[in-house]
């Protein structure tokens, strides 16, 4: 009897010493110096692009390029994560683990509604994943063809993956940067398109069934910004705001070569027809004059694509980034994980005069996070107004009017500051390096400029501050900056001035 009470206490005491060990662990993440609170990160190690985006059955995917082995890149895997709200996020078993064909580098996924694939035997739907194998041995070797696109299938909902027996889908005609795949259905083609980076262009393919491709086009080596490779492309129909007109709207980051420096995402307006995308003529106008026209001026917000297989009855195009940059992501001072993505966003198409804008919005889900804490009406900003302090992770909404130029002081505790300042012409963002964080990257410090399209006098902002990254949502998101910072404590105070001008009402408060 004192035998098995012993057993039962010493096993009581292994559960508590483990329980405890669990909540230690995840105790420590959630305070982790820098760990945003209501962005995603992966627990620990190293974390890039979003990956193979879809919706199904009620639950967002979003799968990541992710090396478990180090908190620098490395043999790429896909991480796996699902949400209910696009906010929360649930980690989940990696999905992809390299194999004899190479590292998984990015790509997208898709749900077979029909099994055109016929990789369902069962009456299950197959959500089918295409990636790009990156064989390193072979570029080892100096071959330039190590590059080819594969696929995955899941006959679980995207629980577990089997990779395609035969693999690659498409071999490499001998381009040396020849990847990501995004895939979607084309309806009136009733075909699947893919689009991927080739070097200095896109190319296009279809297939019938997810597992024969054909090239169908090309397109971009002449148009817009070429100061890198161009990576991570998208293409999708989207309505132009208030009418009844459809337009193609393709995404395309390129590294180095952003407005800014490093790392960023440009886009083209225009038409597809199942074959080929021909940009529209207001747009073409438009690149002309301003050689390249991006989706967020800000210095972190990399390899953005959206989700697939949203439902018509929600109807947005969902969108998410990775908060990262190459020019500094491995060096960055966080210590167990690297990277977090940027909070989810709806894109939309407006046309202002005769200029074509995509517009970002946070989700609304992120709504119901929110907890208000204080409000402003009409003030003038002659003297400088404290509008919150001693508040992390703050949200905050103004509106007003600028004269010459309203400054946004955003300090904490140590006075480290990042500034947000609005002109009509220009929307700027700068960030130092924070007092007592050793200086990881020459690269880091600096102002970055966005132009405002709206030149109005008018703004209004929506901002989301986390404990190491701040998103501006200017002028109902037709400017937006995202950019990370790197404070001993995180940002709690925002004090406003510029004289000439004044806040109309303005509304803050706390993430989670
Ligand atoms: C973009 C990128 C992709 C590639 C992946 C590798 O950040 O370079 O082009 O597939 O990262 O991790």
């Amino acid at each position: 009897m004192v035998k098995k009470l012993n057993t039962i206490a010493l096993l009581l005491l292994v559960l508590t010493f483990f329980a405890c060990k669990q909540e230690a662990v995840s105790d420590q993440v959630v305070k982790e110096k820098h760990r945003p609170q209501y962005h995603f990160t992966p627990d620990s190690m190293w974390m890039n692009d979003p990956n193979g985006m879809f919706y199904y059955e009620g639950t967002y995917h979003l799968f990541y390029q992710y090396f478990p082995g180090s908190i620098v890149w490395g043999p790429m895997h896909w991480g796996h994560a699902v949400s209910k709200d696009l906010v929360t996020w649930e980690h989940k078993e990696i999905a992809l683990y390299p194999d004899s064909l190479g590292y998984i580098f990015s790509g997208s996924a898709v749900v077979d509604v029909n099994n055109t694939s016929g990789l369902a035997k069962n009456g299950e739907t197959p959500i089918v994943a295409i990636f790009t194998h990156h064989n390193m041995a072979k570029e080892k070797e100096g071959a330039i063809d190590f590059q080819y696109q594969s696929i995955a299938y899941s006959l679980d909902g995207g629980e577990t993956f089997t990779k395609y027996a035969g693999n690659p889908v498409i071999k490499n005609p001998g381009i040396r940067d020849f990847r990501d795949p995004k895939v979607f259905w084309h309806e009136s083609s009733k075909k699947w398109v893919m689009i991927f980076a080739a070097q200095n262009k896109v190319m296009l393919y279809n297939s019938p069934n997810l597992t024969e491709w054909a090239l169908i086009s090309e397109f971009g080596s002449n148009i817009g910004a070429h100061g890198g490779v161009w990576e991570c492309p998208d293409l999708f129909e989207i309505k132009v705001e208030g009418t009844d007109t459809k337009k193609w709207v393709m995404l395309v980051s390129i590294n180095p070569g952003a407005p800014n420096g490093g790392s960023g995402t440009q886009y083209f307006v225009g038409d597809f027809d199942g074959t080929s995308f021909v940009m529209d003529e207001d747009f073409t106008n438009q690149i002309n004059q301003d050689s390249s026209i991006w989706i967020d001026y800000g210095r972190d917000n990399y390899a953005g694509v959206t989700w697939s297989n949203v439902p018509e009855t929600d109807g947005r195009r969902l969108f998410m980034g990775w908060m990262g940059n190459w020019d500094y992501a491995q060096q960055v001072p966080t210590k167990r994980w690297r990277s977090a993505m940027t909070l989810a966003r709806s894109l939309h198409l407006e046309k202002i005069g005769a200029d074509y804008l995509l517009v970002s919005k946070p989700v609304d889900e992120l709504s119901k996070y929110q907890t208000q804490k204080g409000n402003i009406s009409s003030v003038k900003l002659d003297k400088p107004v404290t509008v919150f302090e001693n508040l992390q992770n703050a949200y905050v909404e103004l509106s007003g009017s600028t004269k010459a130029e309203v400054e946004f002081k955003f300090t904490n505790e140590l006075n480290d500051e990042v500034i947000l300042t609005l002109s009509k012409e220009n929307m700027t963002l700068t960030r130092k390096e924070g007092l007592g964080i050793e200086k990881f990257s020459d690269k880091f410090a600096g102002t970055q400029v966005a132009p405002r399209k709206s030149k109005s006098e008018a703004f209004d902002l929506k901002i989301y501050i986390d404990q190491s990254s701040i998103e501006i949502f200017a002028d109902g998101g037709k400017t937006v900056m995202t950019s990370l910072y790197f404070f001993d404590k995180s940002i709690s105070k925002l004090t406003v001035s510029g004289s000439g001008g004044q806040i109309d009402k303005g509304t803050w408060g706390v993430m989670r």
